[in-house]
């Protein structure tokens, strides 16, 4: 054991000291470079502009760095040649592109995936990701999205983590590794973006690119970890969000871009905007045109302007009037000339043009893809029909059940409909099925062939109704007001429901939606946030029994609009829900106004969530026992063990995902009522009980205090080890 763990210490110095001096060799080449730099130059480095062959003269006069949105490695060979072999100092282009879950084999959306809570898989995810990408040219992809979302309405909780600030980082650096890899000189390592810098989320109302009003002790506690842990995991790039942080749009905010960001962090990648985010900050009201958006966005700390042609237009007259310095200007060019050094690009600038068709849709990658999404898909409600063992004929109905384009879901620009395995084609291969959409889209109102399932279900042993959101009802700039299921989908189910048959609904989404009723018009209901392109074969191995469910909700489900934002990891506040509320329809006539014992909660509908995150179901069954702690006290920079027993209680072989959560009773500011601090897949046999442990330290409990220190306060705490954020037993224990 000695020996390998002086190999593996030996092999990280060796690493080290070769990334010291590769490190070293780069900022050299950078210097050198930008000494025969004109100004033009420089500055034609911070320029993004999407597309390809049309900026072709551009190129060569040095005035693009990079390109985005052209995926066709011949055309991406030609500019790339332009750039290198016809402009003055041959400085090649950073080829860009939003690889948000996939690029031509598409994975879940990243709800989906980190309803996985599987690091390991969504880590191989974005490696599949970067190597049929890279094989199209692509050295750098806008992701991972980082954003804490706590709003369905907000359409964008589609492309990230969900609401929890710990679970977010454990996904964030994992995509960030399987971007990246190990030797960003690979041909395979792709830069990877993390974004957007930061809050958008927050967007009041959950309207995209609304306003955010968020504290420095919110970003500090709750929205930059997983930033910081990215940084810290070698993030290249970064880009900025289009909203303002407390009035300060993020694009201009020099606090967030410089004093957090590289002071504070040590960030030594590249800052891109978003698309025409500098531009925006005319409209927020805080630049009065394109030449001081520009302006404010360099000082602020920007390295590269996408899309909003302020810097290739006015740096230039900035520099001579002595708004931004040449001090300024280099720092930026240096942090563009770096990452291109660190992929390798001057040595390594062109793709094999054969490249990408021979490795798109390979089959590790489909089977990658497929594990993924079926580790994605929660088992919401069952009452004991699934597995569907003993059917022979299934009616498949609804407009989710053969809708390849839609099941790719939201940023799946490059995925192929025609690879897609729907929830149809898939039970095709199990059950004989009848096939009666009835709804040809998820907004579709038209139910006038209802009888042609109502008829096919009489001979069949269940119904399989899947439903939910065309992709283009999340993403960008589409946030609800409203999250049922729209047009007629629900009026679908209940129709099945009346028939007497067995239903099964297959949710395929974007979001959580407002399901409650429908979860009521059923007897099992699966949710797969757009699944990708194996999501029907993922689907169908659930409903046939071959795969046993394991997805948790990444986000609270609620029951109803109204209630967003809700989450889990809520303060307290004064009046915690006791479970004491009275309700609309308990409400007597003339009633006498009283608010004393009343609790934070809703006359309509009530306090609590549908379905709390965490959550999600199984074919079998788990019991926690024997959870202990190895101390009741403890003290800075101990850890604090954690043991545990968890049993399959019941007949399928299966995984669960424990976790842990903590409470910090007391604090110099209020806290949460609990926090994901650790969570672990456990795959148990039948009948099968494992010994298992989770570790943490005392300085895992700290967090931004009111003094604004990033501390663990002493005093009491709560701890939980359950399969859900609502579920467990409290263990106490304290700090000194
Ligand atoms: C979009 C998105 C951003 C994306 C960029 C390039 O507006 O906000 O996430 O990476 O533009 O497509």
């Amino acid at each position: 054991m000695k020996i390998k763990g002086l190999f593996l210490l030996m092999s990280a110095m060796f690493v080290g000291t070769m990334t010291m001096a590769q490190s070293a060799d780069i900022d050299q080449r950078v210097e050198e470079l930008l000494q025969k730099m004109t100004v033009e130059e420089k500055i034609g480095q911070m320029h993004q502009v999407s597309g390809g062959y049309q900026f072709y003269n551009d190129i060569v006069g040095g005035n693009i760095g990079s390109i985005l949105n052209v995926v066709d490695p011949i055309e991406i060979n030609a500019v790339q040649r332009a750039a290198v072999e016809e402009s003055r100092l041959g400085i090649p282009l950073l080829v860009s592109r939003d690889v948000i879950h996939g690029f031509r084999t598409i994975f879940p959306i990243p709800l989906g995936m980190a309803a996985t809570f599987n690091p390991d898989i969504v880590e191989r995810g974005a490696r599949v990701a970067a190597i049929e990408a890279t094989a199209s040219g692509i050295r750098w992809t806008f992701s991972p999205m980082l954003d804490i979302a706590r709003d369905p309405r907000w359409g964008r909780v589609a492309e990230g983590s969900g609401e929890d600030t710990y679970l977010d980082v454990q996904m964030g650096v994992a995509m960030v590794k399987g971007y990246q890899g190990g030797d960003y000189t690979d041909p395979t390592s792709m830069a990877a973006c993390i974004k957007h810098f930061v809050g958008y989320g927050a967007a009041e109302g959950g309207r995209d690119y609304n306003t955010t009003m968020l504290s420095e002790r919110a970003l500090r506690n709750i929205y930059f970890p997983p930033f910081k842990a990215c940084v810290d995991a070698g993030a290249l790039t970064l880009m900025t969000s289009f909203n303002d942080v407390d009035g300060i749009p993020s694009t201009g905010n020099s606090w967030l871009l410089d004093d957090i960001l590289r002071q504070e962090w040590g960030f030594d990648g590249m800052v891109v905007t978003d698309w025409n985010s500098s531009g925006e900050m005319i409209a927020h009201g805080y630049a009065e045109d394109l030449k001081h958006a520009t302006e404010l966005s360099i000082r602020a700390g920007v390295d590269m302007d996408m899309m909003s042609f302020g810097f290739i237009q006015h740096t230039k007259a900035l520099l001579d009037e002595g708004k931004i310095t040449m001090e300024q200007l280099d720092n930026a060019v240096r942090n563009i000339l770096k990452l291109k050094f660190r992929l390798g690009l001057f040595d390594n600038p062109y793709v094999d043009e054969g490249l990408a068709a021979r490795v798109a849709y390979a089959k590790e990658h489909l089977d990658a893809a497929k594990q993924c999404a079926a580790e994605s898909i929660i088992l919401l409600q069952n009452n004991g029909i699934l597995p569907l063992k003993d059917a022979k004929r299934l009616l498949v109905t609804g407009p989710m059940a053969h809708a390849p384009y839609e099941q790719l879901g939201t940023w799946a620009f490059d995925g192929q409909e025609e690879h897609t395995v729907t929830p149809l084609m898939a039970l095709r291969e199990a059950y004989d099925v009848v096939y009666e959409p009835i709804l040809t889209y998820s907004r579709d109102n038209d139910m006038s062939n209802i009888k042609a399932a109502k008829r096919a279900a009489k001979g069949v042993d269940a119904i399989v109704v899947c439903v939910g959101e065309e992709a283009i009802l999340s993403g960008e700039a589409h946030s609800l007001s409203n999250l049922n299921l729209q047009g007629a989908q629900s009026a679908l189910i209940a129709e099945m429901r009346a028939t007497g048959k067995p239903v099964v609904v297959v949710v395929i989404a974007g979001r959580p939606l407002t399901i409650e009723r429908d979860l009521a018009s059923c007897d099992a209901m699966l949710y797969a946030f757009h699944p990708g392109t194996m999501g029907g074969e993922a689907i169908a191995d659930i409903i046939k029994g071959s795969t046993v469910p394991s997805g948790k909700l990444p986000m609270t489900f609620i029951r109803d609009a109204g209630q967003a934002p809700f989450y889990y990891n809520h303060p307290v506040t004064g009046r915690p829900n006791n479970g004491t509320e009275t309700l609309l329809d308990a409400i007597p006539i003339k009633a006498g106004q009283t608010s004393l014992g009343c609790t934070s909660y809703y006359l309509d509908s009530g306090y609590g969530p549908l379905l709390p995150f965490g959550y999600g179901l199984s074919y079998t069954t788990f019991a926690y026992s024997n959870i202990k702690l190895d101390k009741s006290e403890y003290t800075e920079g101990e850890r604090i063990i954690v043991e545990y027993d968890l049993t399959n209680t019941g007949d399928y072989d299966a995984t669960e995902v424990a976790q842990l959560y903590v409470r910090d009773l007391v604090g110099s500011v209020v806290r949460p009522v609990k926090e994901l601090k650790g969570f672990e897949r456990v795959t148990l046999k039948a009948g099968e009980t494992r010994h298992c442990r989770f570790e943490l330290s005392v300085a895992d409990l700290a967090y931004w205090n009111r003094d604004m220190e990033y501390v663990v306060e002493p005093g009491s705490f709560e701890l939980w080890v359950a399969g859900d954020s609502a579920s467990g037993e409290a263990l106490s224990f304290s700090v000194r």
